[in-house]
């Protein structure tokens, strides 16, 4: 049998994202790898925490309550510090929004850059303590002309972000982006301490076999979300039920639907008009994500990148994944009932 020798010719992140704005002719050029530079590096940095949380005491609560309402892990806070000291630190931010912070963060002139991202630092908090899978969301927009960096600059529809990605946690690392060119994913090799191009031009199926909802939430769900669970697992005969999936960390779930097709939602219903999750660092990440690998995000009456923020932690319902699938949904939130 022929020797396969291994591979000379990685191809990194930092090298993927510098050859795409090159052959794009991109002006954004250096800032915008840098920028990418820097997140890349907090994702190592958490996922070195997250191997050794249970090591090191990581795990558990923070004693603290987020703006949402939610106790943060100490996790959740060490990873948003990591992401904000290293983002400030890049001089290539000017508003930072993270999930576990109040308010936004302005950068001071000095350190100031033209980029704000807004972020969850640590995605599937309640899967930490259980070693399950977990991430960290990213959305990238560049200030607005003239602008110092306000709040304003991130109250922007979604379509107008520049980037966006997510790494998970799992049985390895896993950084997935998008520039607004497709999407391609990273594999992270710990021993190199790079990410390596290993999913590129990811496409999601255009239909697939899998929902994931959290279906606890069932007595709260309006009409629409339900008739359609029940048109897949009830389907007309010969037709096979779809396979439930759900793991809880946005990320995670989002990652398989990207990877093996179906629908992922967290619908607004009785209980929570706007659902759980949040609109501009979970919401438009992964609706970029999902309509740049071919798919579709909907709130159900609306296309998710579409929304103009009003406030920086507000929520959003959220349905995205295969686009025949998310056509299926939308019929019959478009069928009066
Ligand atoms: P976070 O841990 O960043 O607060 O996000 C949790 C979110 C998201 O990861 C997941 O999709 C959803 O909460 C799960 O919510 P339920 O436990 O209500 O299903
Ligand atoms: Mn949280
Ligand atoms: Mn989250
Ligand atoms: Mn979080």
């Amino acid at each position: 049998a022929e020797e396969q020798l291994p591979s000379t010719d990685l191809i990194t992140l930092t090298r993927h994202v510098l050859a795409e704005q090159f052959r794009l002719g991109s002006a954004a050029t250096g800032d915008l790898t840098l920028l990418l530079t820097a997140i890349q590096v907090t994702s190592k940095f958490i996922a070195t925490n997250v191997r050794k949380a249970r090591l090191i005491n990581l795990v558990g609560l923070a004693g603290e309550t987020n703006v949402q309402g939610e106790e943060q892990k100490k996790l959740d806070v060490l990873s948003n510090d990591i992401m904000v000291n290293a983002l400030r630190a890049s001089g290539k931010t000017a508003v930072l929004v993270s999930e576990e912070l109040d308010d936004a963060i302005i950068i001071e002139e000095k350190l100031r850059g033209k980029y704000c991202v807004v972020f969850d630092p640590l995605d599937g908090s309640s899967n930490i303590d259980a070693g399950v899978n977990i991430g960290t969301i990213f959305g990238i927009y560049q200030i607005q002309e003239g602008s110092e960096g306000v709040v304003a600059d991130v109250l922007r529809p979604g379509h107008e972000m520049v980037a966006a990605g997510y790494t998970m946690y799992g049985s390895s690392a896993n950084l997935v982006l998008s520039t607004g060119n497709g999407v391609n994913g990273y594999t992270l090799d710990a021993s190199l301490g790079e990410f390596i191009l290993t999913h590129p031009n990811i496409q999601i199926p255009s239909r697939g076999k899998i929902y994931s909802f959290n279906e606890g939430n069932s007595m709260y769900f309006h009409e629409p979300t339900t008739n359609y669970l029940n048109s897949i697992k009830f389907p007309a005969a010969g037709k096979s039920p779809y396979s439930a999936r759900y793991i809880g960390s946005m990320v995670a779930d989002v990652h398989r639907t990207l990877l093996y097709g179906g629908i992922f939602g967290y619908p607004g219903d009785k209980k929570s008009k706007n659902g759980k999750l949040r609109l501009l660092y979970e919401a438009f990440p992964m609706a970029f994500l999902t309509e740049q690998a071919g798919g579709l995000a909907t709130t159900g009456t609306g296309r998710i990148l579409d929304i103009v923020p009003t406030s920086i932690h507000e929520r959003c319902p959220v349905f995205l994944g295969s686009k025949d699938d998310v056509e299926d949904l939308l019929k019959f939130y478009q069928t009066p009932s």
